[in-house]
């Protein structure tokens, strides 16, 4: 496996951090995961404005999105441009004192390929007890402290569940560990919006765009009574949900999911990076 670590291609067993890193301390990075069909990224220039989005918020300097880019693409060339994977580009504060200080050294970037998992025709989602903050000083960047949802999808895994849906502050719908959610709900493809609390997905903007949907706060109840919902994500497109806590939903996909991920489909056909 052939690893772009600060700017060089190296062999996977050679490509080391220090133990200093202060993304490893204390998760003080960010990070991009890139779906690759066909050999090619999707949506790059998406994902490289919104890992610099990311960078900004932390207060991290913007890797340059053509040095990352380049990285990118020597990364798939090395690994015989796979048909299918999932690369993750990670941004980290690099080498710092330990604890919350960020040192003054180069920022740690790495870029590196793995599987992409298949997610199944359909997912069960339970609601977990804790809460997205909407007004954190992470609350929509994609950062490298997601121990949150590690707690949260080992909670789904223990209700036999593959996804686990978070509430904000205000008891609405936020996001999904991994994924954006959208809604049928009184005959209204619904979504919630960005100040919600939930990560301004690529594949959340793109289904907006190209298939339509309302943004607006949507109480966490009302998920578990929609006529149809679904997941959406980079490594899972569209993923209708079949049920939310134990209770099956009336349709896994209803008319509105199989009609999302339609067009989803034949419109990222069109282009690699729309
Ligand atoms: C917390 C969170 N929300 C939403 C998403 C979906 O975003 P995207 O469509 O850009 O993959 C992700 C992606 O992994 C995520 O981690």
């Amino acid at each position: 496996m052939t690893i772009w670590l600060n700017g060089a291609l190296l062999d996977d067993a050679q490509a080391r951090i220090s133990v200093f890193d202060h993304g490893l301390t204390v998760g003080d990075g960010v990070f991009e995961t890139v779906k690759v069909t066909g050999g090619m990224p999707f949506a790059l220039t998406r994902h490289l404005r919104r890992l610099g989005t990311s960078a900004a918020g932390l207060g991290l300097p913007a890797p340059e999105p053509e040095v990352i880019s380049a990285g990118v693409f020597a990364v798939l060339k090395a690994s015989g441009n796979p048909d299918r994977a999932r690369l993750r580009i990670t941004v980290t504060g690099g080498e710092s004192p330990l604890g919350s200080q960020r040192g003054r050294g180069p920022l740690t970037v790495v870029i590196a390929l793995g599987e992409l998992n298949d997610w199944g025709a359909s997912c069960d989602a339970v609601t977990v007890p804790w809460l997205r903050n909407e007004r954190g000083a992470l609350t929509g960047i994609k950062t490298t402290s997601y121990a949150e949802n590690v707690r949260a999808l080992g909670y789904a895994a223990e209700r036999g569940a593959t996804e686990a849906i978070f509430a904000n502050t205000h008891g609405n719908l936020c996001e999904g560990t991994g994924s954006n959610v959208f809604l049928v709900s009184g005959g209204e493809l619904v979504t919630p919006p960005l100040t919600a609390g939930c990560l301004a997905g690529v594949t959340r903007a793109l289904l907006l765009e190209w298939f339509g949907g309302v943004e607006r706060d949507v109480p966490v109840a009302e998920l578990g009574a929609a006529s149809e919902a679904f997941l959406v994500s980079t490594t899972r497109d569209i993923q209708p949900i079949r049920a939310v806590d134990g209770a099956a939903l009336p349709a896994a996909p209803g008319p509105v999911t199989r009609d999302a991920a339609r067009t989803f489909a034949a419109r990222a056909a069109l282009s690699c990076d729309p």
